[in-house]
């Protein structure tokens, strides 16, 4: 016997969220859907609560984690934000944005959160669940994508239950989200310049045409270190660019390339970013030993997808 818990899955009702703010205010961890994907939350003010975040994803000590907050104010209170920062979250805020800022000293988190930066990544979600839970709460949450490190990240609670189900209390039953791929994070940094961490539901021309100029191309400063070469991996080989599969491989479609399943058979990206994770794991559960994916184009969020299928694959 592990002794551990199977997590309790609940509906985000309000007898359900009560039960979640109780489990968050006692330092414990809820799996909550956000637009993007499903969150792995704890309260980001307690070294306790924090260090379960990365104990339960088997997660580098390295690699901070996001804060969401649900208000301006709040978001304050954490970081220094400039002109450009209210301009972006006047347009983007609630929603699939993740800003990295200069942090504020001594407001309180949990050191572990930033991982030792001097920065610190916020983010305000959409999602009526995960918007509900911070309101409730006088503490921001620290949540990364609810999965194994390094694993594919969960759009629905099975994914959730499948790869985290006994090292975490409560996972909130939300369905499916909405975007289906993991916020844009953009670093702002000193003297205008700015640089698109990861790319996200928003593109690259959304954050320029805001920002007035180009991203910063000679990026001295820190990456996202979680964005590591080798990532949302399905533990199985992942080929590119396909067109069929070859003997020990499943097919992923796209547009006229049909497969076992199809990221869309319309070729809408949309949908391809939507359905995208929960084909990498119906693929990573099958039979075959090896995984083939069609090609998507570089266009708008287009661009995010094959940047986590260029990390599938590495
Ligand atoms: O959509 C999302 O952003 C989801 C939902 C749950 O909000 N969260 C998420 O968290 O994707 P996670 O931990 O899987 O990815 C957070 C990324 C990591 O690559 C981490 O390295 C980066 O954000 N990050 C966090 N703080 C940072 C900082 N101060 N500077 C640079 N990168 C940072
Ligand atoms: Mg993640």
């Amino acid at each position: 016997m592990s002794g551990k818990q199977i997590a309790t899955i609940i509906k985000p009702d309000a007898h359900g969220l009560e039960r979640a703010v109780a489990r968050l205010e006692q330092g414990g961890l809820v799996a909550v859907p956000t637009e993007t994907v499903y969150g792995l939350a704890a309260r980001a003010d307690n070294a306790a609560a924090v260090a379960g975040i990365y104990r339960a994803k088997g997660r580098p000590d390295f690699n901070p984690l996001i804060t969401h907050i649900h208000s301006l104010a709040q978001a304050e209170h954490y970081a220094v934000l400039d002109e450009r920062a209210h301009l972006l979250a006047e347009h983007f805020w609630p929603g699939p944005l993740t800003m990295v800022l200069p942090r504020r000293e001594g407001a309180g988190l949990a050191p572990a959160v930033m991982a030792g930066l001097p920065t610190i990544a916020l983010r305000m979600p959409r999602h009526r669940v995960m918007r509900a839970l911070l309101k409730s709460v006088p503490f921001p949450l620290a949540a990364p994508s609810a999965n194994r490190s390094g694993g594919v990240s969960p759009t629905s609670v099975d994914h959730v239950a499948n790869s985290l189900g006994n090292a975490v209390d409560i996972i909130l039953d939300g369905g499916s989200c909405e975007a289906g791929l993991e916020s844009t994070i953009v670093a702002l940094r000193p003297e205008g310049e700015w640089s698109l961490l990861r790319p996200g539901p928003l593109d690259r021309a959304q954050l320029a045409n805001l920002l007035g100029r180009a991203e910063m191309t000679d990026k001295r400063g820190i990456e996202a270190p979680g964005q590591l070469a080798s990532h949302y991996a399905p533990g199985k080989p992942v080929r590119l660019n396909a067109t069929h599969a070859k003997d020990n491989e499943v097919m992923i479609g796209f547009g006229p390339i049909p497969g076992r399943w199809s990221l869309s058979e319309e070729g809408d990206l949309m949908e391809a970013a939507f359905r995208l994770y929960d084909c990498l794991h119906l693929a990573a559960a099958a039979e075959e030993s090896a995984i083939a994916i069609a090609p998507l184009p570089e266009i708008g969020i287009g661009q995010a997808i094959n940047d986590r299928l260029r990390r599938a694959a590495a």
